[in-house]
């Protein structure tokens, strides 16, 4: 059975709409993020599943169960929020025993149940404690148990770890992820980054503007975005604009780039209209002089800037007719690494040329 089905919901603040007709069903167990960016309405969303706020319009239900009009303390649902504060005057055992106090479960029991949650975060023994005698981490995990506690049927969690730098943030990544799994939690997790949503998500929901531009696994939404935004948005880039047809060779399937006159193929079929995207680490820079580009998928170019990022280097090469493409060649590839100035030869495949539809084209 579904765990949450969330059918055409929107929500209107005054006069912005701040969700428009948002339909997600996500399984028992998943893992879901919600991606997008400041103000997109993620925490809006969140908050309609939880309770907190109701929509204007559609619906939510909860393994199997319309909770609608159902009050967010009847729902079942565990939530750390975006600025999770603990309780600062409590104890971490009396943080994690808050929601089973207010849902009046005995004495004995809330025991039992803050030591379980506390065990399922990995900080058994630190009941004692006060939040300002634990790291960052720590009290995020606090914060999970505290919601874990009440054995909820869904966890939802907004922005979970943006307060942490970003060693400690990968590590509760980690854990993030491994705690989900053992516990078999269905989870929804908001997020503004992609790196985050891309490596802990069974599946991610794009939201721009207030819409749902695409859900799909993390490779699904890299390698075949549904249109301009959610390639932009997950992962970077390289665009092209169709502006004539070349018939040189399969008329459907060779482009040539605005302004560029580079000739682009895909492997899908193209239109005047479509748009062309290829990613920046899709594309291999060999050193080179300058030649002119005769063949399909390859540009002469020269390197522009060139910034160090460990495994890749971040290039930024200029075409002859001017426009700019990023490349992120690994780093490893090069005995010599490319500098600013150097004459170089861009070459990708037509596999990796994705083709976006032509009403995306804006
Ligand atoms: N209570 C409210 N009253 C009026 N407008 C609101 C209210 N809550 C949210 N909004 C507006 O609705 C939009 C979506 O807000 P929301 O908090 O859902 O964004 P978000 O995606 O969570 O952003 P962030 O990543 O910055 O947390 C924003 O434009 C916001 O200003
Ligand atoms: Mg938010």
């Amino acid at each position: 059975m579904s765990s949450v089905v969330i059918d055409s919901v929107a929500r209107q603040f005054d006069n912005h709409r701040a969700l428009n007709n948002v339909s997600i069903t996500i399984e028992q167990g998943e893992f879901f993020s919600l991606l997008g960016p400041s103000g997109c309405g993620k925490t809006t969303l969140l908050n309609i599943i939880a309770g907190f706020l109701s929509p204007n319009q559609g619906r939510v239900s909860l393994g199997g169960r319309d909770v609608t009009a159902i009050p967010p303390y009847q729902r079942n649902i565990g939530m750390v929020f975006q600025n999770y504060a603990l309780f600062p005057h409590l104890s971490v055992g009396d943080n994690v025993a808050f929601g089973l106090k207010v849902r009046k479960v005995s004495r004995h029991e809330q025991q039992q149940r803050v030591t379980e949650a506390l065990r399922q975060v990995r900080l058994e023994g630190l009941a004692e404690r006060m939040p300002h005698q634990l790291s960052g981490g720590q009290q995020q995990r606090v914060a999970i148990a505290r919601a874990l506690a009440i054995e909820p049927q869904v966890l939802l969690l907004d922005e979970p770890l943006s307060n942490l730098d970003a060693r400690l943030r990968r590590l509760m990544q980690d854990e993030l992820r491994e705690l989900q799994q053992r516990i078999g939690i269905t989870t929804i997790l908001v997020t503004h980054d992609q790196e985050e949503a891309l490596t802990l998500s069974d599946r991610i929901g794009i939201l721009g503007q207030g819409e749902l531009q695409q859900v799909g696994s993390p490779s699904a939404l890299y390698r075949q975005p549904a249109n301009r935004f959610v390639a932009e948005f997950v992962g970077q880039a390289n665009l092209f604009h169709v502006s004539t047809h070349s018939d040189g060779y399969h008329a459907r399937d060779h482009f040539t780039a605005t302004n560029e006159k580079l000739i682009l193929t895909a492997v899908q079929p193209v239109t005047a209209a479509t748009l062309l995207i290829v990613r920046p680490e899709r594309i291999q820079l060999l050193p080179g002089p300058s030649v002119q580009a005769t063949s399909p998928n390859m540009a002469p170019a020269k390197v522009k800037e060139v910034s160090f990022a460990g495994a890749t280097l971040r290039v930024v090469c200029q075409l002859p007719g001017g426009g700019e493409i990023r490349v992120h060649p690994a780093e490893a590839q090069f005995s010599q690494l490319p500098a600013a100035g150097d004459n170089c030869f861009l070459q990708w495949r037509a596999e990796d040329v994705i083709v976006l539809p032509a009403r995306d084209h804006a």
